[in-house]
């Protein structure tokens, strides 16, 4: 017994050096080899892992009125949520659209009463501008789309 007590107690203090010993010697992974990586396939997974939606089909800044109010107007003004007024719903409308274009456009920047600045999406005020002009024409409107 006395005998092997040297022993084992020289391998257990090898094995608890061993993951010491590892990372002293780099074996396990650094947190700028993660970044340096993440670098490195950046721009590919951008294009490659996006999935293939409406957010996706244009790209932000150049999303028509049509697609940016299916993508996120709808979801309010198609049915009058929380006193949203609907799209079509002319008397609704009518005096909205009195005020005109440049005023909504920074009501709708800002936002008003239940509706977030910008119904909550990451617009442009151009792209707002345009959304507007496709709801609002369809709720007897006859504004020019930006
Ligand atoms: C979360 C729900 C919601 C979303 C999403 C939403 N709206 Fe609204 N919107 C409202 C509500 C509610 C009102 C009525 C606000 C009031 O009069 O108090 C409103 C009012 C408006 C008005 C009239 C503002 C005025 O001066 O009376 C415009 C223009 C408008 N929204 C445009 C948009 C556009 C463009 C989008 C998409 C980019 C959008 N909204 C997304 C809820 C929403």
């Amino acid at each position: 017994m006395s005998k092997k007590l040297p022993r084992v107690l020289a391998l257990s203090c090898l094995l608890a050096l061993i993951p010491v010993l590892a990372s002293a010697m780099g074996s396990q992974p650094r947190e700028t080899d993660f970044e340096a990586a993440n670098a490195r396939i950046q721009p590919l997974a951008k294009v490659k892992l996006a999935p293939p939606s409406a957010a996706t089909a244009a790209a932000p800044g150049s999303r028509s009125g049509e697609e940016l109010y299916k993508l996120v107007c709808g979801a309010c003004h198609e049915t009058g949520v929380a006193g949203a007024p609907k799209t079509g719903d002319k008397a609704a409308w009518a005096p909205r659209i009195g005020t005109g274009l440049a005023t909504l456009t920074k009501t709708s920047i800002a936002g008003k009463g239940a509706m977030p600045p910008k119904g909550g999406s990451d617009a442009t005020d151009e792209e707002l501008a345009r959304a507007i002009v496709f709801m609002a024409n369809k709720s007897g409107a006859n504004f020019k789309a930006p």
